[in-house]
């Protein structure tokens, strides 16, 4: 067997109350694509962290090609030819694409020893147009999409002609489209012997893309091996130690009477003449390919964005939100898709992240009575999401990417909303708590909320939604219900491919 490019052996990091990485062992030959698997909170991201010396090991070894290593810092990482695309974004948006792919390793003149901002400019555009972005090089980051934002995350790996290239959950916010363009991209560097290691909690991109695999649960090393000899249960029992039922919970549906009704809804430059009614007990599946416009839409419901034509109602009465107070009072809850930013205040616990939007609830007199109902309602969320933390008083910042979905989560399903409105709700959730928050989302239908479920996953819509609407460019193309449900025909609406627009 060929030797191995990077050699992990008894690696231990122990944070505070927490053994993040325990006598972990991995080893990662060239020309490989090696999948690193476990559920949220296994200790992926902090192994990551520490081949690319963001962290520093609280003891082991690693060695690259028969030496041993010990980085200070990322940049000591990338000189021994180890990047790594971060599972949380890790630029500058307020440099432009150029700035920010050669930061730290910058192009000089040979002759004048000046930082040559021309051939940088010149490499990006290269680098961009592999990759088949139309982005300008002068583009403010902050002014990219989330997914160009990823894509040029990945460019900036490729102009450091790496060995090993980690990818942290790389295509968490990217479309099929974009996929597939990264994984042209993943093949073409193992085939020019580059080594990649490739984090994902989605079983149907480790079986295209991956050779080999290594496991971790709780921290350990749990085993490893080659994925066209293993099925995905296989590696699902190492990874939970026991199956995963993942198939759709049944869900009898009981339409209730009309809760929300939407005419005409427009935003200039988002989207036009949006149009539904929502019922109490019905999960409405909301589709469309990134850039359709479904977020935004929520985003208006929910205010935060405001509308410029239309109108909406609640139970009847006209609904006008001035922003996501308005909202709440109206009984609406959104768990929103970037919940880095919007869904969680990272440097608080979790208590108090939990408890914020339940805040007027758990006040006596303008007092939070401490201690006891915070508590015991905080705990009872954080345990029907099976959130792990090495306590609730630790900051939100600390937790697993993963985790830190769970903590948004548990936070706006316990203000007992009469409609729920969930963008993307399992987005980087391992399997297991994948299927428990499917279960949980038809148990709060069941209990007569209305659902509003936007998801990528082609699967999940089908599985869980009882109509779903599809959009395109900012317009509804369609409705499908239940009985008439199938991959084909969404994806249909959803290129725009079906004329006739039907209307709920
Ligand atoms: N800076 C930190 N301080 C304290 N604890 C931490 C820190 N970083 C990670 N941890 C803890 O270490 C454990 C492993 O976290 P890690 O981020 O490596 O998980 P992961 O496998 O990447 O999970 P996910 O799939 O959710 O991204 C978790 O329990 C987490 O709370
Ligand atoms: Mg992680």
């Amino acid at each position: 067997m060929q030797k191995a490019l990077l050699e992990v052996q008894n690696l231990t990091k122990i944070f505070p109350g927490i053994r993040a990485l325990d006598d972990v062992h991995l080893s990662i030959r060239s020309g490989e694509v090696h999948a690193l698997i476990g559920e949220n909170g296994a200790g992926k991201s902090t192994l990551v962290k520490i081949l690319t010396g963001v962290y520093f090991p609280t003891s082991g070894v690693i060695e690259l090609e028969g030496k041993p290593i010990s980085f200070k810092n990322a940049i000591e990482a990338q000189e021994a030819g180890i990047v790594a695309i971060h599972q949380e974004a890790s630029m500058f948006p307020e440099l432009s694409v150029t700035e920010n792919i050669y930061m730290g390793h910058h192009i000089r003149n040979e002759k004048t020893r000046k930082l040559d901002w021309k051939a940088m400019t010149e490499h990006t555009r290269v680098l961009l147009s592999q990759m088949k972005l139309d982005i300008n090089p002068d583009t403010l980051v902050k002014n990219l999409s989330v997914a160009q934002r990823h894509m040029v995350e990945i460019s900036k790996a490729l102009s450091l002609d790496a060995r090993l290239v980690i990818m942290d959950e790389p295509t968490s916010a990217l479309t099929g489209r974009e996929v597939e363009d990264l994984f042209r991209i993943v093949r073409e560097l193992r085939d020019s012997g580059k080594a990649i290691l490739f984090i994902s909690h989605k079983f149907a991109e480790i079986f295209e893309i991956c050779d080999y695999f290594t496991v971790l649960r709780d921290g350990q090393y749990i085993g490893e091996g080659e994925v066209r000899k293993s099925s995905e249960d296989d590696i699902i029992q190492m990874m939970i130690g026991r199956s995963v039922d993942q198939m759709y919970p049944e869900h009898t549906t009981h339409t209730g009477e009309k809760i929300l009704e939407v005419r005409g809804l427009s935003q200039l430059g988002a989207f036009k003449d949006i149009s539904f009614d929502l019922h109490r007990g019905e999960i409405l599946g909301l589709f469309g390919l990134v850039g359709a416009g479904r977020t935004e839409v929520v985003r208006t419901i929910f205010g935060i964005d405001k509308a410029d034509g239309g109108s909406m109602s609640i139970e009847g009465k006209p609904y006008n939100p001035r922003n996501p107070q308005d909202a709440m009072r109206r009984g609406i809850a959104l768990v929103p898709e970037d919940r880095q930013k919007q869904g969680l205040v990272l440097q608080m616990s979790l208590t108090h992240n939990i408890s914020l939007p339940m805040l007027t609830k758990l006040c006596w007199k303008g007092l939070v009575t401490k201690g006891k109902s915070e508590k015991t309602y905080v705990e009872k969320q954080g345990n029907e999401m099976e959130i792990k933390a090495a306590g609730y008083h630790v900051d939100a910042e600390t937790l697993s990417g993963g985790n830190q979905q769970k903590v948004v989560l548990a936070k706006w399903i316990g203000t007992d909303p009469k409609i729920l409105i969930l963008d993307e709700p399992t987005k980087g959730i391992d399997v297991a708590t994948k299927a428990a928050v499917h279960e949980f989302v038809c148990e709060m239908a069941s209990r007569g909320v209305a659902v509003i479920l936007i998801s990528s996953e082609l699967p999940e819509v089908i599985g869980m939604a009882d109509r779903v609407m599809v959009m395109h460019e900012g317009i509804q193309t369609g409705f499908i219900d239940r009985k008439d449900l199938s991959a084909e025909l969404v994806m249909r609406y959803a290129i725009k491919e079906v004329k006739e627009v039907t209307h709920a």
